[in-house]
């Protein structure tokens, strides 16, 4: 018999990998503790709570008839509502069909060698990192200044560009802290460097408008935005997120982004949500309202800090108790939110909660008055 030690054949940065940790399903809470679906109130994600447009269902059941046949790698109609929708051209976006986390790595794929430096400032989303060591870049850790309410530590990313930059992370509205990256910070990283700024726009929509950088994005040669219809749009589920960009970067991009990753069942839930505005301002609209909610109901607890936020979530610091500890009080009683201790740079007493209905709200803010003061 051979006997395979396989662990010889795995990549070194494969066996070091701190993977990924993500949010708690309902499903998982559901097996491990006996809750029922409807009694459990998800905040730890950060989904839209009222879910997608109604008008979705129908365009998946007509389309279901066609799924033996190969999706269109880029669908016209799509990429024509999506231009319509953002005021940009067609050729300035890319569509992922793993959501904007495909096109993280799909930038990875496009610019990045083994060896060349990425600055990530933390703490922010993890995926970059988790990207960034799959693909043997060297990572460069600048910072969201505490002290300062996370804002954007600009020297400690400005220090850290060297010739070998290839990519600069910006989250903006940064997850998880909640809060944007001034305008003229970006101006000044983007006009020093030549390397790739990445602005992430997961959140974007429940920002004020001036902090976009969508329709900015085409205009500068080292620059693209993220976005994704798993937040406000309410399709988490269908895996669906895109970038916008400079034509040239777009172009090499769709080289390597993997060929058939969009479905056809995404394509027409985001197509159906694009044209389904009325319930797209809905939520924008509910969301603030409920995010605002959430602020004022957890700033009357003592034993907790909760951070301002341009985003679908709250940072919350915990004062008396470690992250870890809170959450499993909360899970026993069918509430997620999420754990932030493994987000790097952030340590074990945070916690980031998610927009919910204004009934969920409620009951949360309740149920949280019997775990801390
Ligand atoms: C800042 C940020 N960027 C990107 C993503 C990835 O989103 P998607 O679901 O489109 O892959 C997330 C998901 O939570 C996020 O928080």
């Amino acid at each position: 018999m051979v006997i395979i030690v396989i662990d010889s054949k795995i990549r070194e940065v494969v066996k070091n990998l701190k993977p990924y940790v993500p949010g708690k399903s309902k499903e998982e809470i559901v097996r491990n503790y006996g809750i029922r679906p409807e009694d459990i109130i998800k905040l730890g994600s950060n989904e839209n709570p009222w879910g997608c447009s109604p008008k979705i269902k129908n365009e998946i059941l007509k389309e279901i008839s066609k799924i033996h046949q190969y999706p269109e790698p880029i669908n016209p109609i799509l990429m024509e509502e999506l231009s319509k929708f953002l005021n940009v051209g067609k050729d300035n976006i890319i569509v992922g069909g793993d959501g904007a986390d495909e096109i993280i790595d799909t930038i990875f794929r496009t610019f990045v060698d083994d060896g060349d430096e990425v600055i990530i400032p933390i703490p922010t989303f993890t995926q970059y990192r988790v990207s960034a060591t799959i693909h043997n870049a060297k990572i460069k850790y600048a910072k969201y200044d505490k002290e300062k309410g996370f804002k954007l530590d600009v020297d400690s990313v400005l220090n850290n560009i060297t010739d070998k930059t290839k990519v600069i992370f910006l989250c903006t509205p940064n997850n998880p802290t909640g809060n944007i990256i001034d305008n003229k910070d970006i101006e000044k990283i983007i006009n020093e460097t030549d390397a790739l700024v990445v602005i992430d726009h997961a959140y974007i929509e429940y920002s004020k408008k001036e902090y976009d950088w969508t329709q900015k994005a085409p205009e500068y040669d080292n620059v693209i935005v993220l976005r994704t219809f798993s937040k406000v749009f309410g399709l988490a589920g269908m895996r669906v997120g895109y970038g916008v960009g400079n034509k040239k970067i777009i172009n090499y991009m769709m080289r390597v982004k993997p060929i058939f990753s969009s479905t056809r069942l995404s394509q027409v839930c985001a197509i159906t949500a694009l044209r389904d505005r009325e319930f797209f301002e809905r939520c924008v609209k509910d969301g603030i309202k409920s995010r605002e909610m959430l602020y004022n109901g957890l700033k009357k607890f003592k034993d907790i800090k909760v951070y301002p936020s341009e985003a679908n979530y709250l940072l919350v610091e915990l004062k008396t108790m470690k992250s870890k500890e809170f959450c499993e009080e909360l899970l026993k009683r069918g509430v997620i939110v999420r754990d932030c201790s493994s987000f790097d740079g952030l340590g074990d007493n945070y916690v980031r909660v998610s927009i919910g209905t204004f009934e969920e709200i409620e009951k949360f803010l309740k149920i949280l008055k019997e775990i801390i003061n």
